[in-house]
């Protein structure tokens, strides 16, 4: 009899340990894809829709694990970039790197513009779909969010170009080139301009010595 109590004692007394073990170690269930939709449909509908109809919401959202989110759960201008160039790393993200934008929003600009602001965040479309942001006939209207007062011909050119010789990125190139040559010829001709300065003056100090 006492025996058989004690037995489902321990049982019991396993079964809440169990129990409590469980309770511990999930502190918030991970939220799944279904689980996010359910609050946000609506950005569920439009990525199905995109360029990006495979990726998950964690993809870009990789802080959010539960809810309530924890705190700055939303892309700034800089994380938003990061997390676009982590995939489409190379000529586009080097180029948007190399760019006005790129370095502005780099150095802490919240005016200046990101991906996001070119190609949407949950509405990415590729350049060939006319809805989309970046397709030939949208792109002035795109910038123009922006530069309200741009001439005609101010969206005109390739956004992501290489910087080489050959190509949309000749000019930005030679223009690179450049520089770099004028300011190793400039140091240069300062340097060597210095070191005869100081060689003269070297002369002088030693015949001033030789006369005494
Ligand atoms: C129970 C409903 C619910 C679920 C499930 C949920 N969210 Fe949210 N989410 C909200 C609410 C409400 C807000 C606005 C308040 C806040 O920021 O917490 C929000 C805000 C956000 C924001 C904006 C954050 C900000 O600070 O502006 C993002 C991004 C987001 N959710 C992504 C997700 C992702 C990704 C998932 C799935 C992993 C998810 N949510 C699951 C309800 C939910
Ligand atoms: C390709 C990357 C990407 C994917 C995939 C993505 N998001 Fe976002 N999302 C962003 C970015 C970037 C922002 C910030 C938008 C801004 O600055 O306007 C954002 C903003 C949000 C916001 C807050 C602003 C708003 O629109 O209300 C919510 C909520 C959100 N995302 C939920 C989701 C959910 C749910 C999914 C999955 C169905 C998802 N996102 C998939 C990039 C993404
Ligand atoms: C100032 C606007 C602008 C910004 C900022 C911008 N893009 Fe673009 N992007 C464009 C335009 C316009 C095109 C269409 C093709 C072109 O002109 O090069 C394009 C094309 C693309 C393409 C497809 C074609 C290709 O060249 O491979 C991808 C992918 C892309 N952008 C991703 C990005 C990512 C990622 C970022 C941020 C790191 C970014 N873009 C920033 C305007 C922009
Ligand atoms: C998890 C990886 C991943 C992330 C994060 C991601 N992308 Fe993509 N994206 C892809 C892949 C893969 C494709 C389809 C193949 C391609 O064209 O590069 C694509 C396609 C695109 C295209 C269409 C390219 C075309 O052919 O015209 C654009 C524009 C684009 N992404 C922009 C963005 C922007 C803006 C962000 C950030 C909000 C972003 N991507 C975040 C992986 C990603
Ligand atoms: C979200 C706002 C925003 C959008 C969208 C935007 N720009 Fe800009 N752009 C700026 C700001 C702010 C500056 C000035 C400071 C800087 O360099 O960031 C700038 C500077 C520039 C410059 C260099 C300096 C100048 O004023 O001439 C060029 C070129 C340029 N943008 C082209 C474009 C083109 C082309 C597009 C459309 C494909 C575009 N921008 C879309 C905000 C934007």
């Amino acid at each position: 009899m006492y025996i058989q109590n004690g037995k489902r004692l321990y049982r019991l007394f396993c079964l809440v340990i169990l129990m409590f073990l469980t309770f511990v170690t999930t502190p918030i269930a991970t939220l799944a894809q279904e689980d996010c939709l359910q609050c946000h449909g609506d950005a569920g509908t439009t990525v199905n829709r995109s360029e990006h109809d495979f990726l998950s919401c964690i993809s870009c959202h990789r802080d959010i694990e539960g809810f309530p989110h924890v705190k700055g759960a939303s892309l700034d201008k800089k994380e938003s970039v990061a997390v676009c160039a982590d995939c489409h790393e190379g000529r586009v993200a080097d180029s948007y790197a190399d760019s006005f934008h790129g370095k502005a929003v780099h150095l802490g600009s919240q005016r200046s513009a990101t991906c996001v602001d070119c190609h949407g965040a949950h509405d990415v479309l590729g350049q060939n779909n006319p809805n989309s942001k970046v397709a030939k006939e949208n792109i002035p209207e795109t910038c123009a969010i922006c530069h309200e007062n741009a001439s005609p011909g101010f969206a005109e050119g390739e956004e992501h170009f290489q910087l080489a010789a050959f190509g949309a990125g000749a000019p930005m190139y030679y223009t690179a080139k450049f520089f770099i040559w004028l300011t190793i010829i400039t140091i240069t001709a300062l340097v060597i301009h210095m070191e005869l300065q100081l060689y003269q003056n070297l002369r002088l100090i030693l015949r001033e010595r030789q006369r005494r």
